[in-house]
């Protein structure tokens, strides 16, 4: 399956997309891990990234395409992936739609995970994550670690996001609600969006997108 996973900032894009990932067999691609991932390498990648992201708005369209095609045309996404933050504009949404129809490929479905936001804030608030790994989240009330500070996975320390400061999280609820969501109205016009709701616990949201997808 090609899936795109789309929603606010600290919605729990990267906690569900760990577990359908792992349920559908594909690979999770997401934008925001793999520029984390070159910021603490010190590539000039991250280097070009950092300030953006530290800020709360996107990072340059052709920086973001050119990786997220990178990764896209790694042998183990040829028969699926789930990508998660990216397209997060209209303009990447149709450099996607051309990647796709160039290789005779299609997306099955556009996963849209609605949460109120007085709930987002609370998330993000709490998020915690690993020095090794930005795809090893937890939160201090919600998915406390075993031990507080340190990462279950692979015990390297948490810490909080440099971007989930009450100020950048003001920045980016606002570039998701103006520059995001309207990819939400583009895959509507291509009947591949399934909304479903984000609240409750990770496991019944998990079953709620496994549902969505017809993968019960
Ligand atoms: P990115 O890393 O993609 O951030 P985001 O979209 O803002 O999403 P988050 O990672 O904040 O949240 P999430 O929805 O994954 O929530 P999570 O699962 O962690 O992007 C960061 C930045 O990179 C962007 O601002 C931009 O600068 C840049 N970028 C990335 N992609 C780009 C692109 N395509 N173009 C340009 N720039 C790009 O969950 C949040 C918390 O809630 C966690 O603590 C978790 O434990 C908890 N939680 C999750 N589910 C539940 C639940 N059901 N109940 C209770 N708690 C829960």
């Amino acid at each position: 399956m090609r899936i795109v996973l789309v929603g606010p900032p600290g919605a729990g894009k990267g906690t569900q997309a760990a577990y359908l990932a792992k349920n559908l067999s594909i690979p999770h691609i997401s934008t925001g891990d793999l520029f984390r991932a070159n910021i603490s390498q010190g590539t000039d990648l991250g280097k070009q990234a950092k300030a953006y992201m530290d800020a709360g708005n996107l990072v340059p369209d052709e920086v973001t395409n050119a990786m997220a095609q990178d990764r896209m045309e790694k042998p183990d996404a040829e028969n699926g992936f789930l990508l998660d933050g990216f397209p997060r504009n209209v303009s990447q949404a149709g450099v996607l739609d051309e990647l796709l129809t160039a290789g005779g490929l299609k997306l099955d479905a556009v996963l849209d995970l609605e949460v109120p936001e007085d709930e987002v804030v609370k998330r993000i608030a709490g998020r915690r994550i690993c020095r090794n790994d930005s795809a090893h989240v937890f939160h201090v009330t919600y998915s406390p670690p075993k031990k507080e500070g340190v990462c279950d996975v692979c015990g390297g320390e948490l810490y909080q996001r440099d971007d989930d400061s009450e100020e950048t999280v003001r920045t980016r609820l606002e570039v998701y609600h103006t520059q995001t969501e309207p990819i939400i109205d583009h895959y509507r016009a291509q009947g591949l969006v399934v909304t479903i709701s984000a609240l409750g616990k990770v496991t019944e949201v998990t079953e709620r997108a496994m549902e969505a997808l017809g993968r019960a």
